[in-house]
């Protein structure tokens, strides 16, 4: 039989495998398997205290699994630390806005590109010619997802100043701009009005779309879910309670279950 590689179409691009996190007696997830198609958008859905900011400090290496693995292209992410998720391609958005308020929209976008480029303090300072190279193709970069963003004009603006949905947009560049191939979003929508969860999520779909960045939405607003995943998990309790389509989940008599029982929605 030949075996799979990450080169094969089906292979997942991420795959969540028998995760358990246990915070002393609270048992946070509970064995929970789920994989990412390329190319996917992938919302996890779940009532509070499900597990979904548990997971998604997993994949992003805030939180140790007490068991399982988590494979990128078929390789642990696990003996790797937080600070050195971005370069093998996985970005994330925080789910309260984590900007410099006080750095414009330029340096903060900046930031984001630093995992992606090899110079160091000390050529830095010295001004070698191929720093100055890859900060040239950086500076092109960061211009160019400030247009696609729509952040041009607000460029050099100081973030603090801004409109707390043009601040989520920031986040967004300064993640793109790490160039990764898998987005975590930490429930976006959060503080956002009903029509700017819309656009939002329209924003995340045309993300997909032009860049093929394939996309894990943590998110609570059922909505913002439904009309923006491909695909849907659903949590409860640390254990996965559904998984489908959208409307498959949406119909699951599981999962009205538990979000009936739950106060939030
Ligand atoms: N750092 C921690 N220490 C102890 N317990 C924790 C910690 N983080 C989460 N938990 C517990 O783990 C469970 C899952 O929490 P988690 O924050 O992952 O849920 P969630 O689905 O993100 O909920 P919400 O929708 O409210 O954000 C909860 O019982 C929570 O109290
Ligand atoms: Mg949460």
């Amino acid at each position: 039989m030949m075996q799979a590689t990450s080169s094969d179409s089906a292979a997942p691009l991420l795959a969540v495998r028998d995760v358990s996190v246990v915070f002393g007696g609270i048992v946070a997830l509970n064995g929970v398997s789920f994989d990412m198609k390329k190319g996917q958008i992938l919302g996890l859905i779940g009532p509070n205290g499900a597990g979904k900011t548990t997971l998604f400090n997993c994949l992003s290496r805030l939180y140790q699994p007490s068991k399982g693995d988590i494979l990128l292209d078929g390789e642990s992410i696990l003996s790797r630390p937080a600070h050195r998720i971005a370069e093998i391609g996985i970005g994330r958005t925080f789910q309260n806005v984590a900007l410099f308020p006080n750095l414009s929209v330029l340096d903060n976008v900046r930031v984001g590109t630093h995992s992606r480029t090899n110079s160091d303090i000390v050529s830095d300072s010295l001004r070698l010619p191929w720093v100055r190279s890859g900060e040239k193709a950086m500076n092109k970069r960061v211009d160019e997802i400030l247009g696609y963003l729509d952040l041009r004009e607000v460029a050099h603006t100081t973030v603090s100043g801004l409109p707390f949905g043009t601040q989520k947009r920031v986040e967004l560049a300064r993640a793109l701009a790490a160039e990764p191939k898998i987005l975590l979003l930490d429930e976006p929508a959060g503080g956002l009005n009903h029509e700017e969860v819309y656009v939002l999520g329209d924003l995340v779909r045309r993300i997909r779309n032009d860049r093929g960045v394939t996309v894990l939405l943590v998110e609570h607003h059922m909505g913002m879910v439904m009309s923006t995943a491909d695909h849907v998990v659903a949590l409860n309790f640390g254990k996965k309670l559904a998984e489908g389509t959208p409307t498959e989940v949406q119909n699951n008599a599981d999962v009205i279950k538990a979000y009936l029982g739950s106060k939030d929605q």
